[in-house]
């Protein structure tokens, strides 16, 4: 789906070659500084390789027009934010702005229920906690049913418990449609468990470690 060839970004990441394979889950993880982010943004077209190109689905990033490629892959920042008006009216600002069909209160809710936020839809997200915000976040992204995710930390601000449930949940969401998950985790044990490909980022350089737990517990 996604490869790498000859790919630096500044003196912050090298990447001679890289592939993200499609319908799979892959995780990043690495030291604060690695350059997880800064890979993240550059499968969704926000940073360009300042040497190398990135091919998605066989067409250099370079040539695909940002706007169309955002509506296919879409990313979820590590600070998401909230919007004015309601816990509603942020779960349906995504499909808004894609000019897509707003959901009915029944989907909001499942979505709600999904992500684990016990709060009603016309609850100000103003009282909502930093994880719940998260939460938040991470449901408007999922309504919007892209081909390929990009989730920069969902459960950062998160206990244990519910960052389980929420990785537990998003992947089965994923897989269950087939489509391709990228993931920044600050767990190693969550990568493991939960993705078929986990890349760790050191001083810049990527080592892909294929076949984590889950897929050799089949
Ligand atoms: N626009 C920029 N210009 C210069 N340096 C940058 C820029 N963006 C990020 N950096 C630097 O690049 C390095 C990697 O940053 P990045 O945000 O990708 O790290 P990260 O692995 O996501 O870290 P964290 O786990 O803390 O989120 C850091 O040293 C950061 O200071
Ligand atoms: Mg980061």
């Amino acid at each position: 789906m996604f490869k790498f060839v000859d790919v630096k970004y500044m003196d912050i990441l090298d990447v001679p070659s890289l592939f993200i394979e499609k319908g799979k889950i892959t995780t990043l993880v690495g030291a604060s500084g690695s350059g997880k982010t800064t890979l993240l943004r550059m499968l969704n077209k926000m940073l360009s390789p300042t040497q190398g190109k990135i091919m998605f689905k066989e067409t250099d990033l370079v040539d695909i027009n940002s706007v169309t490629h955002r509506r296919q892959v879409t990313m979820l920042s590590q600070n998401p934010v909230v919007f004015e008006g309601s816990i509603r009216d942020n779960l349906n600002i995504g499909l808004k702005f894609q000019e897509k069909s707003l959901l009915s209160d029944d989907a909001l809710l499942s979505m709600l229920e999904k992500v684990n936020l016990k709060k009603g839809l016309d609850t100000s997200p103003n009282a909502l906690s930093g994880g719940e915000k998260q939460r938040l976040a991470l449901g408007r992204v999922l309504l919007l049913n892209s081909e390929i995710y990009l989730l920069d930390e969902p459960s950062a601000a998160l206990d244990d418990e519910t960052e389980e449930t929420i990785i537990h949940r998003v992947t089965e969401y994923v897989r269950k449609d087939n489509k391709t998950l990228v993931m920044v985790t600050h767990s190693k044990a969550m990568a493991e468990k939960y993705s078929d490909t986990m890349i760790e980022i050191a001083e810049g350089r990527c080592q892909s470690i294929r076949g984590c737990k889950r897929e050799r517990s089949y």
